[in-house]
């Protein structure tokens, strides 16, 4: 049996840089240190930063800490007014948002001071989204699919949630330019490691007589890797560690290659053990 990995698979630079900052920061401080949220969906690695001492705390939570204690923002980025919350609070804020996404929430803020109506396509529910929201005063129109229920006109400014798929991007084009603006703004700030590892799983899954696609489960890059993926593979799985694998999973089936890919928040570490798994049946 053949195991071929995806070229583009695993974490991917925001991530590598939020995960090295973490360690950089306890190890600058060498105290307890919080991160808003976990800081990757990924339980091993939340593990790994554990063992480091450093802890996920939810927003809720934040009045609980002291001045002066250390608290780091991942890579999908905050609101300006959470941002403020939590210096006015006292807190070391340690701003481990990724480049690209606070690329978007400075257009995003930009273009809103200046009277256009901010759309974000993207999942209402991800703190990314919520995040770029923030930077407009939560007004935008967030639409998850690139469809409206509404008409819009004026001035208008589009952008993308970086873990996007390029369709949903180009219906959201297709469907705001059926009406006149005065001014529409797109930004295409689909990330282009989410675009080469959507790519390359698209084609390795078309030659692969199984994929495994490995990721947290509330992964929202995993989840489209694996979308993808089994369009052209029907014996496609989605695990989040090797200890999910058993040789059942590729029982009656006849099996030559398998592929293998993996979410932005996923670990060489974790990778390589999958692999070793699947080229040991
Ligand atoms: Fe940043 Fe792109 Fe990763 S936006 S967090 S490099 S998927």
């Amino acid at each position: 049996m053949k195991v071929l990995l995806a070229e583009n698979a695993g974490f991917c630079f925001g991530v590598k840089l939020a995960v090295d900052e973490a360690i950089k920061t306890q190890n600058k401080y060498n105290k307890k240190i919080y991160t808003l949220g976990p800081l990757i969906h990924n339980s091993d690695v939340v593990n790994y930063l554990e063992e480091n001492n450093i802890y996920a705390i939810d927003i809720t939570d934040v009045d609980t800490l002291n001045e002066g204690d250390v608290i780091l923002i991942r890579s999908h980025g905050v609101s300006k007014k959470v941002f403020d919350y939590l210096t006015d609070k006292g807190l070391i804020v340690i701003n481990a948002t990724c480049p690209f996404v606070t690329n978007i929430q400075k257009k995003v803020n930009k273009f809103s001071n200046e009277g256009y109506k901010i759309v974000i396509l993207g999942d209402e529910n991800h703190p990314e989204v919520i995040g770029i929201n923030g930077w407009c005063n939560d007004s935008a129109i967030i639409t998850k699919d690139g469809s409206f229920n509404e008409k819009l006109s004026g001035k208008v400014c589009v952008v993308s949630q970086t873990t996007e798929k390029e369709e949903n991007w180009d219906k959201t084009i297709n469907n705001l330019s059926i009406n006149t603006y005065d001014d529409l703004k797109s930004f295409n700030t689909i990330c282009a490691a989410t675009e080469e590892s959507q790519k390359s799983v698209y084609e390795l899954s078309k030659k692969v007589d199984f994929m495994v696609v490995v990721g947290g489960k509330h992964s929202s890059n995993t989840t489209k890797l694996y979308e993808i993926a089994k369009k052209n593979c029907e014996n496609t799985i989605h695990i989040e560690n090797a200890k999910e694998i058993s040789k059942d999973i590729l029982k009656d089936k006849d099996i030559k290659t398998i592929g293998v890919t993996a979410g932005a928040s996923t670990p060489d570490w974790i990778i390589k053990e999958v692999i070793n798994i699947m080229e040991g049946f």
